[in-house]
């Protein structure tokens, strides 16, 4: 299980990203961060890969704790999809997804492409079960289409068994039916292997349809958390308020920022005559 417990993340310019969150995350649970731009998930999810340190509270998997300390105990659970996905473009598929082992594994085994014969075998699994033919597995990643990489990812993702799987925006540059796709791919992989998915959307259709449960945030604080079904349109519309009340003052054109009197030398940019 992986536990979130009063955590609070303050970078060193004052901004308060993550404040107080607490929250359990089940095993095989695929869990759909939500919330306005801003609102702290990345930082969050940066939390437990070790990328972003709590300023308080703490993070743990199955009683163990995540720290950077513990970097070894992040590389051996957790693994990350990125929104930029981070394949090698000149590899081929197959061994995209083998390089998935380098934490339980070697740089070395990964540089001479010796890969066992049982992690081979697993490799096609993963990658036949998020729905890639096998016609592709020699093709260099760069060859394949956005939706073909990011199941590419997913399976490397899932290569090395790891208890949770954080994806941020995964389907941010794919079409509707695609990205449905893949979040379909991405659920069925947290249920069949156990893992816990914890994975950000800006689209909230996608995460009523696809989430076994949402957590969404609103300025760093849990706004909402609980089942698709229990999030009503009222919570729905009450989580991006703020966002769209600021989106609007900052559309008003103000003077004084628009006066040159009053822009800063550092830009360069004099006044105009
Ligand atoms: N390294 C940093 N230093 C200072 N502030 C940061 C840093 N990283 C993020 N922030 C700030 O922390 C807040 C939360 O950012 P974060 O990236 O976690 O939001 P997000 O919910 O992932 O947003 P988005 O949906 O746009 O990806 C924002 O105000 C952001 O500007
Ligand atoms: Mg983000």
């Amino acid at each position: 299980m992986l536990i979130f417990d009063q955590v609070c993340r303050v970078y060193p310019d004052g901004t308060q990203a993550v404040k107080d969150v607490s929250i359990k995350l089940e095993k095989g649970e695929f869990c759909v961060l939500l919330g306005p731009s801003g609102a702290g998930k990345s930082t969050l999810m940066n939390m437990v890969n070790g990328l972003v340190e709590p300023t308080s509270g703490e993070i743990s998997l199955d009683g163990d704790r995540l720290t950077k300390k513990n970097l070894q105990l992040i590389q051996r659970n957790v693994s990350m999809i990125h929104q930029q996905l981070h394949l090698i473009p000149r590899l081929s598929v197959l061994h995209n997804v083998l390089t998935g082992v380098l934490p339980t594994t070697g740089f070395i085994t990964s540089l001479f492409k010796s890969f066992p014969k049982d992690q081979q075998r697993r490799a096609c699994e993963l990658l036949s079960e998020v729905g890639l033919e096998e016609k592709h597995l020699m093709r260099r990643a760069s060859e394949l289409s956005g939706g073909q990489q990011q199941r590419v990812a997913i399976a490397r993702a899932f290569m090395a068994s790891p208890k949770v799987v954080l994806a941020d925006e995964p389907v941010a540059s794919l079409d509707p039916a695609m990205s449905r796709s893949v979040l379909n791919s991405l659920k069925t992989a947290a249920q069949t292997h156990g893992a816990s998915v914890l994975c950000t959307l800006h689209q909230m259709d996608y995460a009523l349809e696809f989430a076994d449960r949402i957590v969404a945030l609103r300025q760093g604080e849990v706004f909402f958390d609980g089942a698709p079904s229990e999030m009503t349109e009222e919570v729905q519309t009450s989580l991006y308020e703020i966002e769209r009340q600021n989106l609007s003052e900052s559309a008003q054109p103000s003077q004084k920022t628009c006066d040159n009197q009053t822009m800063p030398n550092s830009f360069g940019l004099g006044a105009v005559a």
